[in-house]
């Protein structure tokens, strides 16, 4: 499978074969050049993405079929107990009742306060930071009534109930953008911890570099990793990368649009350099930042990819983006096929068709395990104490869930009936709501990133 990383397939000639192909390499000095495990580079999926995908995606998802997103966020985490007071509803770093703060804070004199109030700022800042705006108009929730009488349920990636529970609610995501909330430390750790310590295919003997979690071993512990990593398969490698790739992007938009100042009833929303710098820098990172940033690309190839598979399924007459305004509905239908004709084009994929094409029974056994452990993600963002992040958690991962899906459901694309609806392969609103909100994201990471480096390169 690795005769892949051979170069004999390069797609164009702008792919420069540069000296880090190999993950365990060299300490890496600029994102730039090829990425592993497929032959694509970043420069060209910069300029493809901030020029024909981002804007259009950009307005797609202010489309009402795009915005609203139906989710369960009350559901108790499976794997450990609710910290009390850090749990479902709203984000709470720390306990604090609203009758413990003092005037001058509530009122929003939060510089001026911050010093002496320490904590409880900070804490009330998560709260209210990380909650949910419900708010709805009559008219959206009697459309979502009709809705439901348009959606079908069928065979899933990630878990079910949350559309259907009755605690399930409609969001709507422009009011909640994905950005800074103050949830931090110990227990939004815990959740990337148990992701990546006991759901991607790891021993426990092996730490992942820089885990805030694990016992310090000093500067070798990248070293065993990455040996690790290279003697995975393919497809647990790639596992892999979609979880480090999700968690790049995530932190991106949070680093993105950060809370820069607070005070006088004014909230201000921008990229903070520094807490990039702490996520991504070479040096900062000891490497780690530019290999979290190349597993963002990789995502998005991955999702590119399927969005290229599952155009077909989307081009059939008998396909509606139900709204109930057919005139909307059109407009929303044709800006998606542009977008899909935008992919089309794109001369670079990832080519999954390398993955699970070994045995053909180990390949099954490896399927069936990479969607348990996929599903077991899924719900392990029910532990997600803030309730933004965990909205935002579920939807990409159930974007990603369905990217998958699709990758998975080739044949069943292929054959579907132009005029009647399709019995072997089936997307709910649901997901094709994740999943092209969790493409989105991460088509707005990368144009984020481009303003990064501006920024870096000013500050130098
Ligand atoms: C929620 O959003 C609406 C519409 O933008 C706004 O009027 C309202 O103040 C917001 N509510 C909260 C609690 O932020
Ligand atoms: C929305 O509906 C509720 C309950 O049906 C009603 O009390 C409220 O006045 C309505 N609001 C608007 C703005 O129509
Ligand atoms: C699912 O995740 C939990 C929490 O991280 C872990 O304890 C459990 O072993 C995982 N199960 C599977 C099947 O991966």
């Amino acid at each position: 499978m690795d005769l892949r990383r051979a170069g004999s397939r390069m797609m164009r000639g702008v792919c420069v074969f540069l000296s880090f192909m190999a993950l365990g390499g060299l300490l890496q000095p600029e994102l730039t050049g090829v990425l592993d495990d497929c032959f694509c580079d970043v420069e060209s999926i910069d300029v493809f993405n901030n020029f024909k995908i981002y804007p259009r995606v950009k307005k797609l998802m202010e489309r009402d079929y795009f915005r609203y997103y139906r989710v369960n966020l009350k559901r108790p985490c499976p794997f450990w107990p609710d910290d009390g007071h850090c749990s479902i509803k709203d984000c709470h770093v720390e306990p604090c009742p609203e009758s413990k703060i003092p005037v001058g804070i509530k009122s929003g004199n939060y510089n001026k306060f911050a010093q002496a109030a320490g904590k409880m700022t900070e804490c009330e800042q998560a709260k209210e930071l990380g909650a949910i705006n419900s708010t709805l108009s009559n008219q959206s929730k009697e459309a979502f009534a009709d809705w439901a009488r348009h959606d079908d349920a069928q065979d899933h990636f990630c878990e079910l109930d949350d559309e259907t529970s009755p605690d399930a609610d409609y969001v709507d995501l422009l009011l909640n953008p994905e950005r800074f909330t103050g949830y931090k430390g110990p227990s939004a750790w815990r959740v990337w911890n148990s992701i990546y310590e006991e759901n991607c295919f790891k021993p426990r003997s092996v730490y992942r570099p820089l885990n805030p979690l694990a016992p310090s071993r000093g500067d070798d512990d990248g070293e065993a990793f990455y040996t690790w990593l290279e003697g995975l398969c393919l497809e647990k490698r790639v596992f892999y990368r979609l979880i480090s790739g999700l968690h790049s992007s995530i932190n991106i938009h949070l680093c993105a649009e950060h809370l820069l100042d607070e005070g006088w009833g004014r909230t201000v929303w921008g990229p903070n350099l520094k807490e990039f710098r702490h996520r991504f820098d070479t040096a900062e990172t000891k490497g780690e930042g530019t290999r979290r940033l190349k597993n963002l690309y990789f995502l998005y190839l991955i999702e590119l990819r399927a969005l290229y598979k599952v155009a077909p399924y989307f081009e059939r007459a008998i396909v509606n983006l139900y709204t109930g305004n057919s005139q909307e509905d059109g407009a929303t239908k044709e800006l998606l096929l542009q977008i899909f004709n935008e992919i089309k084009i794109f001369p670079m994929h990832f080519d999954e068709k390398s993955m699970f094409a070994g045995h053909k029974m180990e390949a099954k056994i490896l399927k069936e395990e990479f969607r348990l452990h996929f599903k077991n993600i899924s719900r392990i963002m029910d532990c997600v104490g803030c309730s933004k992040c965990r909205l935002w958690g579920k939807l990409q991962t159930q974007g990603l869930g369905t990217a998958l899906k699709i990758l998975f459901s080739e044949k069943e694309i292929k054959n579907l009936p132009e005029h009647s609806p399709s019995q072997g392969f089936q997307l709910t609103r649901q997901e094709i709501v994740a999943l092209m909100n969790a493409f989105s994201r991460l088509s707005t990471s990368i144009y984020q990133l481009h303003n990064f480096r501006l920024l870096l390169k000013e500050s130098r």
